[in-house]
């Protein structure tokens, strides 16, 4: 790590424009840095995936985020963040982070009957409620899929019927194991924060890990002494589908206010590990 520049930028992915909301948070927190952000759209959703098909993509992901080259990696991404960062952090060069464990003990700092919604396959890991009882067992987790949210989000339907129809399903059994503390387990559930508070008591305190783990992002980048000092940050946004304009449209509705007009998107390539080749790093861990 000794010879990685203060001045390069951060890495920050997701299956697409959730991690935005991520991103968000960090300019917020770090507004000196510079970001290149990966949404892998060509294999969105990551939520329905297989635990290895996530694995090698993040892989993939963290392969090409150290050759752009980039001082850290952030996860702005649950389902990775679940499933992948434990192994994927010993096997590059570079600090890498995610959302569990900031959202976590966020959460337990907050509340005592704490709810998570988040993709299938984060809801499949427990992730949340493994990262919950290990702080603290006497609190109470549940857990919910919200396969549908991640699709409608995309499709650009913050307020449509569908949405606020699934927003009530999903969050039923939650109202009726009466959670105090809800956490926004996706990152692409802060886009529709306000369909969510419609339906959740407002005395239910609704958590976005974004924000601690920004703070813990600025934290290890102090700590390895890597925080930039320059005075013209800038992001480059990057793509792994195809549909570079409906990218940027759907993201200039969120980040509008910071990024101005135009979003330029681009489409890149990313190098295919083998899965046999990624099975044996794994076995030999
Ligand atoms: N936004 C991602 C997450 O936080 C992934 C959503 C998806 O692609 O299913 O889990």
């Amino acid at each position: 790590m000794g010879s990685v520049a203060s001045t390069l930028p951060i890495g920050v992915f997701d299956s697409g424009v959730g991690g935005l909301t991520v991103w968000r948070e960090l300019r917020r927190q770090l507004p000196r840095e510079s970001f290149v952000y990966l949404g892998d759209t060509a294999r969105l959703p990551y939520g329905g995936r297989s635990p290895a098909e996530i694995l090698q993509s993040v892989r993939e992901i963290s392969n090409w985020m150290v050759q752009q080259p980039v001082k850290a990696i952030v996860m702005a991404c649950n389902t990775s963040s679940a499933l992948a960062l434990e192994q994927v952090r010993h096997e590059f060069d570079v600090p890498m982070l995610g959302l569990i464990l900031p959202g976590a003990r966020a959460a337990v700092k907050r509340g005592q009957r704490i709810g998570a919604i988040a993709t299938q396959a984060t809801v499949n890991s427990h992730a949340y409620r493994d990262a919950i009882l290990e702080i603290n067992n006497e609190l109470e987790c549940w857990e919910v899929a919200c396969p549908d949210f991640v699709p409608l989000i995309e499709a650009g339907q913050m307020d449509s019927p569908a949405l606020h129809a699934a927003v009530r399903e999903y969050l039923q059994p939650l109202l009726e194991r009466r959670i105090d503390t809800l956490i926004s387990g996706c990152t692409h559930y802060p886009l529709i924060e306000a369909a969510i508070r419609q339906v959740l008591p407002p005395s239910v305190c609704w958590i976005d890990p974004a924000v601690s783990l920004a703070t813990a992002v600025k934290r290890e980048l102090e700590f390895l002494g890597l925080r930039a000092r320059g005075n013209s940050p800038s992001t480059r946004f990057c793509i792994t589908g195809d549909d570079a304009d409906r990218f940027a449209e759907l993201a200039a509705q969120w980040i509008h206010p910071i990024a101005g007009d135009r979003i330029l998107v681009e489409i890149v390539e990313l190098l295919s590990i083998a899965p046999a080749a990624a099975e044996r790093h794994q076995r030999a861990e």
